[in-house]
C-alpha cells in the first residue's frame, strides 16, 4: 500500500514529508549550531525561545509531589475539577476585579495551546471568515484553516501601538462578517496591550455584527504601563467572549499544561462539549498545584514580573546604544524592534537577514517576525546562574560588548 495516498490535503496529501519545509525555529537553530562549532569558546545569548526559564516555586513543585501520591487524584479528570475553576475565579478577581462564575463560565484547559486548536472546532463551519492579528500565534488560524475558514489576517503596527487600526477594522468586519476574531493582549511578539477604548469598541462591534472574540491572555500577568483589561471587563463583554489564561508563563508551569477558559456560560459550554470529546482533563494533582499557585504564589509572580520588567529596560537601554531603536514594552516579556535599514555596514531587507547577523556574528539568537514589516523579538526569558552566565550583569555586559563595541567575548 502506498501510505502517501493516505495523507490528508490539510498537511499536503500525497506530498506530505517530500516537500521541503523550512520552519524558523529551525533555521535558528541551524545558525546557533553554526556560531558554536565556528566560535567554541563564545557563549551564545538565547534571546530566542518565549518560554520561562526556571522552575516553579518550589511549594507548587511540593503541592505536584504530595497530590500525586493521592489514590483519588488518580482518575479521568475529564473536564475537570470545581475547585480549579473556583481557584481560578478568585484569581480572576483577586488580580483584575472579574467577577466569573466558577460552575458555568470558567472550564480548564491541557494547556492555551490546546484550548486554541479545540475552539474552532465548536465555533468554525467550512466557509466562515476568521480573522486573526499578524503577527501572532499561530495555532488558532491553522486549525480553522483545516476545518475550512476563510482567514483574514489584520496588521499589528507600532504606529497603531500593536492595536489593530479600528477604522480599518470596521469595514472589514462590515464587509467579511467573521464568525471569530482572535486577539492576544498582551501581545505576542509585539509586547503591544489592549486599552479600555479598544475592547469596549471590540465588544460593540461583536454585538453589532455577530462574532466570537477569542482573545488569548496567555501574558496577562505581565503587564508593565496601566494594567491588565479584558473584554471582559467591558459591558456586555461576557456574552461575545471567550479568554484565555495560562499558568505557563505566570508561574513557570509551561510543561504542566494548565490554564482556563472563561467567558459567557453558552460559549465556555460549547467549549467543554468539543474538550470533553477530544481530552481527558489534566492530571488531578496538577490542577491541585495550579490551585496553590493561583492562591498562595502572589510574591512568586510579583517576583517574575519584576525581573522581566527589569531585564526589558536593561536590554531596550543596550539596543538604543547599539543605534537599535527599542523601547520597552508595556506588556509580555518580549522586546520587538524594527529591523534597521543596515546595521554595522550590512544591509539587512529582511527581519531573518538581520537575524541570521545578529546569531552568526555576535552569537545571539533572537526571532524574526516579517509578517507586518520586518522585525526581531528579543526575550527576557533568558537564562542565567549557569555555566555560560552568572548573573543578568554578564549577560547584559555581553551584549552590549557585542552589539554596542563590537567586540566578540
Ligand atoms: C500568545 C500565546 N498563546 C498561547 C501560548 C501557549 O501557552 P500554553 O503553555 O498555555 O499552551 C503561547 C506560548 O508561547 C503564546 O505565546
Amino acid at each position: 500500500m502506498d501510505v502517501q495516498k493516505l495523507f490528508a490535503d490539510r498537511i499536503g496529501g500525497e506530498q506530505f514529508g517530500k516537500v521541503k519545509q523550512t520552519f524558523k525555529f529551525t533555521l535558528i537553530n541551524n545558525a546557533k549550531q553554526d556560531f558554536i562549532a565556528k566560535n567554541p569558546a563564545v557563549k551564545v545569548i538565547d534571546m530566542g525561545v518565549g518560554e520561562p526559564e526556571e522552575t516553579p516555586d518550589r511549594s507548587i513543585m511540593e503541592t505536584l509531589f504530595e497530590e500525586s501520591q493521592r489514590k483519588e487524584n488518580r482518575i479521568y479528570p475529564c473536564n475537570g475539577i470545581l475547585e480549579f475553576q473556583e481557584a481560578a475565579a478568585r484569581y480572576l478577581a483577586r488580580d483584575f476585579g472579574l467577577t466569573l462564575d466558577p460552575k458555568t463560565e470558567i472550564m480548564h484547559c491541557v494547556g492555551t495551546k490546546t484550548a486554541l486548536a479545540q475552539i474552532p472546532l465548536a465555533f468554525v463551519n467550512p466557509g466562515d471568515a476568521v480573522i486573526a492579528t499578524a503577527p501572532g500565534y499561530p495555532v488558532l488560524p491553522r486549525v480553522a484553516e483545516w476545518l475550512g475558514a476563510r482567514m483574514i489576517s489584520v496588521p499589528l503596527e507600532s504606529r497603531h501601538n500593536f492595536l489593530p487600526n479600528m477604522d480599518d477594522f470596521e469595514q472589514l468586519v462590515k464587509r467579511e462578517r467573521p464568525k471569530l476574531v482572535l486577539l492576544n493582549y498582551p501581545n505576542n511578539p509585539t509586547g503591544g496591550v489592549a486599552t479600555q477604548e479598544f475592547f469596549a469598541h471590540m465588544v460593540e462591534l461583536a454585538h453589532q455584527y455577530s462574532f466570537l472574540i477569542v482573545q488569548d491572555a496567555a501574558y496577562a500577568d505581565f503587564v508593565f504601563e496601566g494594567k491588565f483589561i479584558s473584554p471582559l471587563h467591558i459591558e456586555g463583554g461576557k456574552e461575545v467572549t471567550l479568554e484565555l489564561y495560562s499558568l505557563s508563563k505566570s508561574y513557570n508551569m509551561q510543561g504542566y499544561r494548565l490554564g482556563f477558559v472563561a467567558g459567557g456560560a453558552a460559549l465556555v459550554k460549547a467549549f467543554a462539549l468539543i474538550k470533553d470529546n477530544t481530552d481527558n482533563g489534566q492530571f488531578i494533582a496538577i490542577q491541585k498545584a495550579g490551585i496553590h499557585a493561583l492562591d498562595g504564589c502572589e510574591k512568586f509572580l510579583r517576583d517574575n514580573k519584576e525581573k522581566y520588567g527589569r531585564r526589558l529596560k536593561r536590554v531596550a537601554e543596550i539596543l538604543n546604544k547599539a543605534g537599535i531603536p527599542a523601547r520597552p514594552s508595556p506588556g509580555t516579556f518580549y522586546l520587538y524592534v524594527d529591523v534597521p535599514k543596515e546595521f554595522r555596514g550590512v544591509q539587512c531587507a529582511t527581519a531573518q537577514a538581520m537575524a541570521d547577523l545578529l546569531i552568526s556574528r555576535y552569537g545571539l539568537i533572537t526571532v524574526p517576525w516579517e509578517e507586518a514589516g520586518p522585525c526581531l523579538r528579543f526575550s527576557m526569558t533568558f537564562e542565567v546562574g549557569n555555566k555560560d552566565f552568572a548573573s543578568e550583569d554578564e549577560v547584559f555586559q555581553a551584549l552590549e560588548g557585542r552589539l554596542v563595541h563590537d567586540r566578540l567575548s
